[in-house]
């Protein structure tokens, strides 16, 4: 026994992720179910403290007591194939943490059917991509505290570091509480990316200038409260060319595909009833993006009825500047408001200014203002939504005239802007003191007898609205 931990799963993140232990100054077993890739991996790193393991057996026996043990292997059906075969093969006291993108549902039915056997077993969120998990992701684990005292040392030594230097990991709360969040991170990086997206439609048609002027305009927002990874490798893809000197972007076939897991956010928010439009308004356009041949012939026969634009050309870079930071603001609104229902539900006790804060560096949704909505989400912790906290209330209220702008702009032009109009949605829904949701109860007690509640007295109500 002399590695201080194991890792089960040799795809690119857990060659990346062995790596970053092993620099770390830790000796790492790995292990892969084809034993080829495993030999493969050891041998294109000589020099470093890695252990090729051929069976589980020899793996298990390798490490440290009470052991540590990462799965990086394909979420679902081979993590409880990897799991079943691993159980027998450990003591109690020892940890096996499952990084996968993994459903959370799944991790707390696992977690729950080990409790009795004393192996401690957590979700652990992460994110980065390749080359995160080489050189520092963000971390999401969950599970319980006891488990967490044994790893919280080597989580926080190979997680990404914030611009304070604060490690990218913390314990989430118990069960599946950290592959949530790292669910809830995915929805949020959909919601922006398709922002990210309408925004350059919008730019293209409405202004018409080129792809790699977009991109000049995207670089430029690097240097504003727009700060942010993806803003800054939307820069880059579109600034790429293709070999003849033409954009690359150009020349890719705009169909989006999908894993899944923004609609694993879309399914949580909808089974605990909570609303997260623009997630699931790019989550429907990665959807109809897929429908390529039907576009193309509905184009040719489709009216489009348009309006006489009143887009103000002029300032319309700036405009769309504010309407997309507005925009992010009320996607990662929803997502942190689907995060605080969720842990109500499941009783997660999850701190949202924590897990913004392990947003801050590593992930994909990292940006400049995520330190800000950390602070103010501790600050102001009564508050029921981040829209409702200072600095942001006014930040959104300032660009709200601007993000009105872009959603009538493209209304006027025919371009397909659903993120930007959800968000606006949301936000106009959300300050209304008085919805028409009561129509929607009296229609309910008028066909189906559901009964409704008055605004002027207590209980249940139902009326015969039909009398002949
Ligand atoms: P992957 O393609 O999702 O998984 C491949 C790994 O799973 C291989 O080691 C494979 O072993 C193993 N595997 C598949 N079925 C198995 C089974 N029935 N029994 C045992 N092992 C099995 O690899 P990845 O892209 O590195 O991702 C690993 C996990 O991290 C996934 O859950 C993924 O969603 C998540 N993740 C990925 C990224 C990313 O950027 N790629 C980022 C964050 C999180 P063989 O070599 O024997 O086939
Ligand atoms: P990370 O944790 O580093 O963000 P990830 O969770 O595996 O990595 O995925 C990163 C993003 O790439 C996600 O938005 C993912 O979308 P899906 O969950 O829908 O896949 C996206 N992504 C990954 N593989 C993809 C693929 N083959 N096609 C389209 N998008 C993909």
């Amino acid at each position: 026994m002399t590695s201080d931990v194991g890792l089960i799963g040799l795809a690119v993140m857990g060659q990346n992720l062995a790596l970053n232990m092993e620099s770390r100054g830790n000796t790492v077993s790995v292990f892969n179910r084809t034993t080829s890739k495993t030999m493969d991996f050891v041998e294109r790193h000589p020099g470093n403290n890695l252990k090729a393991c051929r069976t589980l057996e020899e793996f298990v026996d390798s490490i440290k007591s009470p052991r540590r043990i990462m799965l990086m292997v394909q979420a679902g059906r081979a993590v409880d194939a990897v799991v079943g075969q691993l159980v027998p093969l450990l003591d109690e006291g020892d940890t096996i943490m499952d990084g996968g993108n993994t459903y959370y549902e799944d991790t707390e039915k696992r977690a729950a059917s080990l409790v009795d056997s004393g192996i401690h077993y957590m979700g652990v969120g992460v994110s980065g991509g390749e080359l995160g998990a080489r050189f520092g992701p963000s971390l999401m684990p969950g599970g319980p505290p006891a488990a967490w005292a044994m790893v919280k040392d080597l989580l926080e030594s190979i997680a990404a570091k914030a611009p304070d230097g604060e490690p990218c990991v913390a314990l989430l709360g118990p069960g599946g509480a950290g592959n949530a969040v790292k669910t809830v991170h995915n929805g949020c990086e959909y919601g922006v990316m398709q922002l990210i997206a309408e925004t350059y439609h919008s730019i293209r048609r409405i202004l018409g200038i080129s792809t790699n002027e977009i991109g000049h305009i995207f670089e430029s927002w690097q240097n504003t409260e727009l700060s942010s990874y993806l803003v800054e490798i939307t820069a880059i893809v579109l600034g790429h060319s293709d070999e003849d000197g033409e954009p690359l972007v150009e020349r890719i076939l705009d169909q989006a595909g999908a894993k899944g897991t923004g609609k694993w956010t879309v399914e949580m928010a909808l089974s605990i009833g909570a609303p997260v439009p623009t997630i699931g308004a790019a989550v429907d356009a990665r959807n109809i993006s897929s429908t390529k041949e039907e576009r193309v012939a509905a184009s040719t026969v489709l009216d489009a009825g348009l309006l006489p634009s009143t887009a103000d050309e002029e300032s319309y870079v700036t405009t769309m500047q504010e309407a997309l930071y507005c925009a992010i603001l009320i996607t990662y609104a929803q997502a942190l408001s689907l995060l605080d229902k969720l842990s109500a539900e499941r009783n997660y006790n999850l701190d949202l200014a924590a897990v913004a804060s392990l947003w801050r560096a590593g992930c994909i949704i990292r940006a400049g203002f995520l330190d800000d909505i950390s602070k103010a989400l501790q600050e102001q912790p009564d508050k029921s939504n981040l829209l409702l906290c200072e600095p942001f209330r006014t930040e959104v209220a300032n660009r709200l005239p601007s993000l009105r702008k872009v959603v009538i702009a493209a209304t006027q032009h025919g371009i397909p802007v659903p993120a930007f109009t959800s968000a606006l949605q949301y936000y106009d829904a959300y300050r209304t003191a008085t919805l028409p949701a009561n129509i929607i109860q009296g229609l309910r007690d008028c066909f189906g007898a559901h009964t409704y509640k008055r605004t002027d007295r207590p209980g249940s109500f139902h009326t015969e609205w039909i009398t002949e």
